[in-house]
């Protein structure tokens, strides 16, 4: 299944402390956002990279790609100030595909038989989401109180890639544009037309390097799969 892929790029990662965009942080040998293009420059059904960044990471961003020859990148949009909208800017300037994908520019250690997994089920049912079961017993708290014990069963962790038919999510985000809806991933825009998200099992090394202590879990999952 051919796809594009948007990666938003254009956070500042604060979260993470280290006084400037956490996707230039080294793991092991590459920038964070290095890892990531390359998983999907390795990958032959991708057929188009989407990045949004801030115009004055730009220029070094694209010497990133000069120097790790990634060559399927079509475009660099302006990002904006909340994710969704670095999002929008790439599907702006797209073209219309059959399938996208939308991932975090933070998450590298995500492989392609998961791409092509989430791909394939978007392309058949529409749309498909990366996601984890909970791991912990889960609690509903209330000013410093439990109030309820959650089923586990039916609590999922949710990540990226988010993969949809490329008409049914320029359609979502362009509701959610219209009436001042902001969500925090791409699924929230397409829960409300009311069409079915398939959640794909995938890893809990798919992890988005969010504070420092995701990057020595990172370090480690590069030094296993280099052995
Ligand atoms: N992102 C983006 N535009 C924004 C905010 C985030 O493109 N306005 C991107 C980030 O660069 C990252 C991805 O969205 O690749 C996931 O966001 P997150 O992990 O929250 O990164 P940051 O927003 O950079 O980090 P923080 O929230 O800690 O500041
Ligand atoms: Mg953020």
């Amino acid at each position: 299944m051919r796809y594009e892929v948007v990666l938003p790029a254009a956070g500042s990662g604060k979260r993470m402390g280290a006084g400037q965009n956490k996707l230039f942080l080294n793991l092991a040998d590459k920038p964070i956002l290095v890892h990531t293009l390359l998983v999907f420059e390795q990958d032959a059904n991708c057929t188009g990279i989407w990045l949004a960044v801030k115009d004055e990471e730009r220029s070094f961003i694209q010497t990133l790609i000069e120097n790790y020859n990634i060559t399927k990148v079509k475009g660099l949009p302006t990002g904006g100030e909340e994710r969704q909208h670095s999002v929008h800017s790439c599907i702006k300037e797209m073209k219309a595909v059959e399938v996208v994908l939308v991932h975090d520019a933070a998450r590298p250690f995500i492989t392609i038989p998961k791409i092509t997994e989430l791909a394939e089920v978007a392309y058949e049912k529409g749309a498909a989401i990366a996601g984890v079961r909970a791991k912990d017993t889960m609690k509903i708290v209330q000013n410093g109180l439990i109030k309820e014990t959650v089923d586990r069963e039916s609590l999922w962790m949710v990540q990226t890639p988010q993969a949809f038919r490329y008409d049914l999510l320029v359609e979502a985000e362009d509701v959610a544009e219209k009436v001042g809806f902001l969500g925090t991933d791409e699924a929230m825009l397409v829960e409300r037309l009311g069409h079915d998200i398939h959640i794909v099992e995938c890893s809990y090394e798919n992890v988005k390097m969010t504070t420092q202590e995701d990057l020595i879990f990172g370090e480690a999952i590069l030094e296993k799969r280099n052995l």
